[in-house]
């Protein structure tokens, strides 16, 4: 098996929730799915399409192209298994390698023992062939193997991400209770917006929504500001066909004709960091920035665009109690400033959601540091009388 020639099954990992906005990622780039789950979507390529993704993907985590599955009942098994891996052709004599992975076998119950048995099997393998030893630990910087070992069944992947790609990369300074990049992406990902109307992100933070929807509209993807992936530290990598991949996507890029993009917090240091943020992005000159209380954000008229706000869910910061009353404002901020607009809320706190005083058209679920959210979904429609007849209260 040659693994920069072969195609093979490419397993993409994110985090929980982010599959449905992955698998529409995948898509758009020309994939077709073989599988689909919450935190994982399949398909069939090659290395070059592994170059593609890591550069593309907002929501994702890892890549993975697989390399063998076999039956282990237990960590001897593994090793001798794994050791039968031809890793000469994969990894470099002198290579620095890391194992991540997930074990879920009765006979292991520490799963850094696993990767540890892998990580001999590799070792060993490669002394037998080079007469060198490679050194492994736990940056992720260089080359990365993957071990999926559910019950009996191991699966062995080159991971070549390293890193995890949820982080994009551009945020200098996170600010209170940021989002993380890649569930920003999705959360954008999942509303109506068309890229082409205005994006309005009241209570904005440290902007990470506001400077995830400018790099959408500017066709700016993750691979932009990274410089180093898993797959380069992989024997036989071909330098030129990555750079062919990354010019394919500068080539793509927008700088003109961007949707009106506004971002705002109550906060001057908030705006001040997201600001600084959107620097170091390069979207500064695409969003207008504002210091204000969120019912006095600019809302552009006539726009079928979307305003999405992320408010404290009494997690993190602010207490329950005092948020209820937040939570009202904002529904009577979409009623009487945002008609036209969809609107949209990000909370980890369902009863909060309640206050909104609006019956949402759609739920989506997503997770958020282990804490269970929703994103709600409200029509503003033009005209009073409609907004009142989707008052829940009414
Ligand atoms: C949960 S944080 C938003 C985090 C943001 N999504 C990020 O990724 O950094 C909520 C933000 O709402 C702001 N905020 C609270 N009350 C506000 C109000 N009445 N008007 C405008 N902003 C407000 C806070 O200053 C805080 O930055």
């Amino acid at each position: 098996m040659n693994i920069f020639q072969d195609t093979s099954r490419i397993l993409i990992s994110c985090q929980k929730m982010l599959g449905t906005a992955l698998a529409s990622e995948v898509k758009a780039l020309g994939y077709e799915t073989v599988n689909e789950t919450p935190s994982v979507v399949e398909i069939q390529g090659t290395m070059d399409d592994c170059f593609i993704l890591n550069l593309h993907l907002r929501t994702a985590s890892q890549v993975l192209y697989h390399i063998r599955s076999f039956h282990a009942e237990n960590a001897e098994e593994l090793y001798q298994k794994a050791r039968n891996i031809y890793w000469e052709d994969i990894l470099l004599p002198d290579v620095y390698f890391s194992i991540t992975g997930y074990v879920n076998n009765e006979t292991v119950n520490n799963s850094m023992y696993a990767n540890v048995k892998l990580k001999d099997a590799i070792v060993d393998r490669m002394r037998e062939k080079f007469n060198s030893r490679p050194s492994s630990g736990n940056m992720l910087d260089k080359a990365a193997v993957h071990l999926h070992w559910n019950r009996s069944y191991a699966e062995i992947f080159v991971n070549t991400s390293g890193e995890s790609l949820a982080r994009h990369g551009f945020r200098k300074i996170p600010g209170t209770a940021p989002l993380q990049e890649a569930l920003a992406a999705a959360i954008i990902l999942s509303t109506k917006w068309d890229q082409a109307s205005a994006f309005i992100n009241p209570m904005c933070g440290s902007g990470t929504l506001a400077i995830e929807a400018a790099l959408v509209a500017a066709n700016i993807p993750p691979g932009y500001f990274r410089k180093n992936y898993a797959f380069m530290h992989l024997k036989n990598y071909n330098e030129k066909k990555y750079q062919d991949c990354r010019k394919r996507m500068l080539a793509q890029t927008k700088k003109e004709g961007l949707p009106q993009i506004v971002c705002s917090d109550i906060s001057s240091s908030a705006v001040h960091i997201a600001k600084l943020n959107a620097r170091a992005a390069g979207v500064y000159d695409f969003i207008k920035f504002e210091v204000c209380d969120f019912r006095d954000t600019t809302i552009i008229p006539d726009q079928a665009g979307v305003v999405v706000l992320n408010p404290e869910y009494g997690e993190r910061l602010g207490e329950v109690e005092e948020l209820e009353g937040v939570y009202t404002e904002i529904g009577d901020f979409f009623k009487k400033h945002c008609t036209g607009y969809t609107g949209y809320v990000f909370s980890g706190n369902l009863d909060l959601l309640k206050n909104i005083g609006l019956k949402p058209k759609r739920k989506i679920p997503f997770m958020s540091a282990k804490i269970e959210c929703k994103l709600m979904e409200y029509e503003l429609f033009s005209g009073s009388k409609k907004i009142k007849e989707q008052s829940v209260q009414d």
